[in-house]
């Protein structure tokens, strides 16, 4: 198995409460990142007690709708308060964007008389998953060195080529923009030396999907931590079994 390229770095990991998240916070956190900042829109259970029981581990409360917010937060001055860390962080080798919503699963025309119009669902989705990505990125990324990785949580519902149904049409439209931002950003980072990869971490079992996933969130982040470990070609759209995904 190749040697982890976490042991020692900085990590940031937005979208961290729970789920995914959670799970990679609490696997980089064993595998001995050097820190790692987790941020979310609100703290969990989870992530409190882990705070707690770990050195490598601070929180900050952040949506990733606010931009502004975001970019002044996480240059703020240093805060001794472990759980409120205001974020400051000076060198972030990975950062790792998994917040997401999933949104309605109604078609965008055939809808029950209960969600008539999608526009507002389309708006929100997007916001969160595509903008609120971006902000992510662009609070932190100055702050990273060459050889530094940007992982951008996508789906294999982005793919174009295997949308075949009509479900879930916002969350599908998010994260194909998920993956052009992706595409856009590794190009613009390519002469920093940071690589940007755009990651489906299968099925997994959360709230997203009300537990009905066929991977635990433990499997789904061993195989990213894995891919991204592994991965050297910087655009490239990365399934957490190592298979590629057709765009
Ligand atoms: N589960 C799957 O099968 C699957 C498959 C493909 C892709 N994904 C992607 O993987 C990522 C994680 O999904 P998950 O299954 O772990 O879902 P989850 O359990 O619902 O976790 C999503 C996380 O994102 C946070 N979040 C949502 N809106 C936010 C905001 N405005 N600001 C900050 N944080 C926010 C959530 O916090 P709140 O509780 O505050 O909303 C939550 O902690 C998502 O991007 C999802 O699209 C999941």
């Amino acid at each position: 198995m190749a040697t982890s390229f976490f042991g020692g770095k900085n990590i940031v990991v937005i979208g961290s409460a729970r789920g995914i998240g959670f799970e990679l916070v609490r696997q980089l956190s064993e595998q001995g990142s050097q820190s790692i900042l987790a941020i979310d829109r609100y703290e969990s259970e989870d992530i409190s007690k882990l705070v707690d029981s770990v050195d490598n581990v601070k929180f900050a409360l952040a949506d990733v709708r606010d931009n502004e917010a975001l970019k002044v937060r996480f240059s703020s001055a240093e805060s001794t308060d472990k759980k409120n860390a205001a974020g400051h962080i000076d060198l972030v080798d990975c950062l790792l964007c998994v917040s997401g919503v999933l949104g309605s699963p109604s078609p965008l025309l055939n809808r029950p008389s209960s969600e008539p119009n999608p526009s507002e669902d389309i708006l929100n989705v997007f916001a969160i998953n595509v903008l609120g990505t971006f902000n992510g990125i662009y609070a932190f990324q100055s702050k990273m060195p060459s050889g530094g990785k940007i992982m951008l949580m996508s789906s294999t519902m982005a793919s174009l080529e295997t949308a075949t149904h009509s479900l879930n049409p916002a969350y599908s439209v998010a994260k194909a923009g998920v993956n052009m931002l992706g595409r856009k950003l590794a190009v613009e980072l390519k002469d920093r030396d940071i690589n940007v990869i755009l990651m489906s971490p299968g099925v997994v079992r959360t709230e997203m999907n009300d537990g009905q996933g066929d991977i635990s969130t433990q499997q789904s982040v061993e195989g990213i931590l894995r891919e991204l470990t592994r991965s050297g070609t910087s655009g490239t759209f990365l399934r957490y079994d190592g298979q590629g995904w057709p765009w």
